[in-house]
């Protein structure tokens, strides 16, 4: 049985007082889920070692990791200092290091192999933009950051690792995918996984949707058979909206 998991990602949002308060409230409330998911939240890098020292059953993630090990590189957290604070998972390739900050699939693949060295579980992101989708590329782009950005990597490490789709045009829009198009993505992600590792892997896989996930949508997009959770963002920075979205398994 693959894992079920829910994840905030709170993007740059949180002031360390209220962050801290917000990881509290989550903590206690996951202490009475009705669901076996796991429940992960990434709260910006100045937060992380004070939030570790709050939770217990929630799992810590990062929002990104350096590409490099360490040395000069101003401005930049190592995979190694995000294990030495207490962090366990990292998102590494979401759609706005990417359209932002110009993370190509190369150094995705960077990234993920270093955070894997390290000992940490990389949450993998892909996804397509609208006119992508509108053209007919959605597989092709979907496939090309897969196969990029999981390269090199062996059973064991893929193992470690929860991939999340967002399709761009579902983050943070208010359009959210339909359950339809989430399963028809999430299948393909799986059915590549063969292709690129094995039967076995491909079906322990958590596959993440992410994209407007609210609690009155998250049950009709978790009802499908390939959809494993949901990486969350604007409705994972209030706990009780957040842990509805738990609960809607
Ligand atoms: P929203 O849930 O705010 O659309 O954001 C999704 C996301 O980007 C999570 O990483």
């Amino acid at each position: 049985m693959r894992k079920k998991i829910v994840a905030g990602n709170w993007k740059m949002n949180t002031l360390l007082k209220d962050g801290m308060e917000l990881a509290k409230a989550v903590e206690k409330l996951e202490k009475e889920k009705r669901s076996d998911a796991l429940v992960i939240i990434a709260p910006p890098y100045t937060h992380l070692s004070r939030v570790n020292d709050l939770i217990d059953s929630v799992k810590l993630s990062a929002q990104n990791c350096a590409s490099e090990e360490s040395g000069a590189y101003t401005g930049e957290v190592s995979p190694d200092m995000l294990v030495s604070a207490g962090v366990e998972y990292v998102i590494i390739g979401h759609s706005e290091r990417r359209s932002y900050y110009g993370e190509d699939n190369e150094l995705l693949n960077k990234k993920t192999k270093l955070a894997l060295s390290k000992g940490l579980k990389p949450i993998f992101c892909c996804g397509e933009v609208l006119e992508e989708r509108e053209g007919g590329a959605l597989f092709d782009v979907i496939r090309e950051q897969l196969n990029v950005g999981l390269a090199d990597l062996t059973k064991e490490d893929i193992s470690r690792v929860v991939i999340a789709y967002e399709p761009v045009w579902a983050i943070g829009t208010g359009v959210v995918a339909t359950p339809d198009q989430a399963q028809e993505m999430h299948k393909f992600i799986r059915d590549l996984l063969v292709d690129l590792f094995d039967k076995k892997v491909a079906e322990n896989m958590t596959i993440l949707y992410g994209g407007s996930c609210k609690p009155s949508n998250a049950s009709e997009l978790f009802a499908n058979p390939d959809v494993d959770g949901g990486l969350i963002g604007g409705a994972a920075l209030k706990a009780e909206d957040f842990l509805a979205i738990v609960n809607s398994y």
